[in-house]
């Protein structure tokens, strides 16, 4: 049994409640969102990130979206710009138009019943969305966790933990499991530039959690598997394509390469709700890019030269060659490598 010391998201009293992920490790608190429009802008803005997260996160805006609106046809119309809203936020983790699909499929059934009955079912499904939600994050530890050995020491790149999901995480909840059966694992943690999910996030969780954790640059990543340091990568998955093409935080490919090339195996562990059957490969897989001003600074403190040119795609895509196995909620696939 895995306990959190925190939790990532909340329905409370008709309101969203996110742990502010730009704050953390320095600030713990929450941003509450009342409005469709709160909850597109915190996950635009990292408030809440981690493909899973932003997913349980934009049910709840749809239904922040019918408490807000006036009965009669009104609603379906509100809903349907709230869910364009909310969906197009951010583009590459599909789980989040995966959860907006699931939410406007109950709205398009219940449509004509009164204001307070299609609440009723809408509030059902996002509670539905995150406990299922919960429940996958669990299951994908008990399955990633044999891949586990006591002793081994594993790389994970980005945040694909507790505050990823709204339960115990994806790759981390592989390496929770673990430890829950008393192997003693530790942790490289990837710093995951420009953004620094791993430095921020993953160290903190992990630290919470008390497990063994070193943080590293991301280019220190190399010489450790050289020296025969790292027994096995862990990562999670913004989505996959029906070919096993795996896009997850930029990045993730260099590892995969390193990790091939050195012959560890390069494992993902992801929910049902990240495949995406729909595409073909990973060539079709919308890449998010993001603001300059990520990669020209470090914080608030600016590191290159006013308007340098600057390239910053927040997700790269990992052939399926490259990965060993997948890890889901239903079992662990092999991969092509
Ligand atoms: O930009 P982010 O922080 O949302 O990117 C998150 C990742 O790349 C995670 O690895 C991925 O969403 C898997 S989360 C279980």
């Amino acid at each position: 049994m895995v306990n959190l010391k925190f939790r990532t998201l909340e329905w409370k009293n008709d309101t969203l409640l996110l742990l502010d992920q730009r704050k953390l490790p320095n600030i713990v608190t929450d941003v509450a969102c009342t409005t469709p429009e709160q909850t597109a802008e915190a996950i635009r803005n990292l408030t809440v990130r981690g493909a899973p997260a932003i997913g349980v996160a934009a049910a709840y805006g749809l239904l922040l979206a019918v408490d807000l609106s006036a009965s009669g046809p009104q609603v379906l119309t509100d809903l349907e710009k709230a869910a364009l809203l909310l969906g197009s936020a951010r583009p590459t983790a599909v789980n989040l138009q995966w959860a907006v699909d699931r939410m406007m499929g109950i709205a398009a059934i219940y449509h004509d019943l009164n204001a307070a009955d299609l609440r009723e079912h809408l509030s059902e499904e996002a509670v539905a969305i995150h406990e299922e939600d919960m429940a996958m994050c669990r299951k994908i530890g008990e399955h990633g966790a044999p891949l586990l050995a006591d002793g081994m020491t594993v790389l994970t790149h980005c945040n694909a933990g507790a505050l990823a999901t709204s339960g115990i995480g994806t790759a981390l909840s592989v390496i929770y499991t673990a430890q829950a059966q008393r192997k003693r694992i530790k942790v490289y943690v990837d710093e995951t530039r420009p953004v620094l999910q791993g430095a921020r996030l993953t160290m903190w969780e992990l630290m919470q959690q008390r497990i063994d954790a070193t943080l590293i640059t991301d280019s220190t990543a190399a010489s450790l598997f050289g020296a025969g340091k790292i027994d096995a990568v862990i990562v999670g998955a913004d989505r996959i394509a029906a070919n096993g093409d795996v896009a997850n935080k930029i990045g993730t490919y260099n590892v995969a390469v390193l990790a091939a090339h050195h012959g560890v195996p390069f494992y993902v562990a992801a929910p049902r709700s990240t495949f995406d059957k729909k595409i073909a490969t990973g060539a079709e897989i919308p890449i998010e890019e993001r603001s300059p001003a990520e990669v020209t600074g470090v914080g608030a403190a600016r590191t290159a030269p006013t308007s340098a040119k600057v390239f910053s795609p927040a997700f790269d895509v990992t052939p399926h060659r490259l990965i060993t196995a997948i890890v889901s909620d239903r079992g662990v696939q092999t991969g092509g490598r």
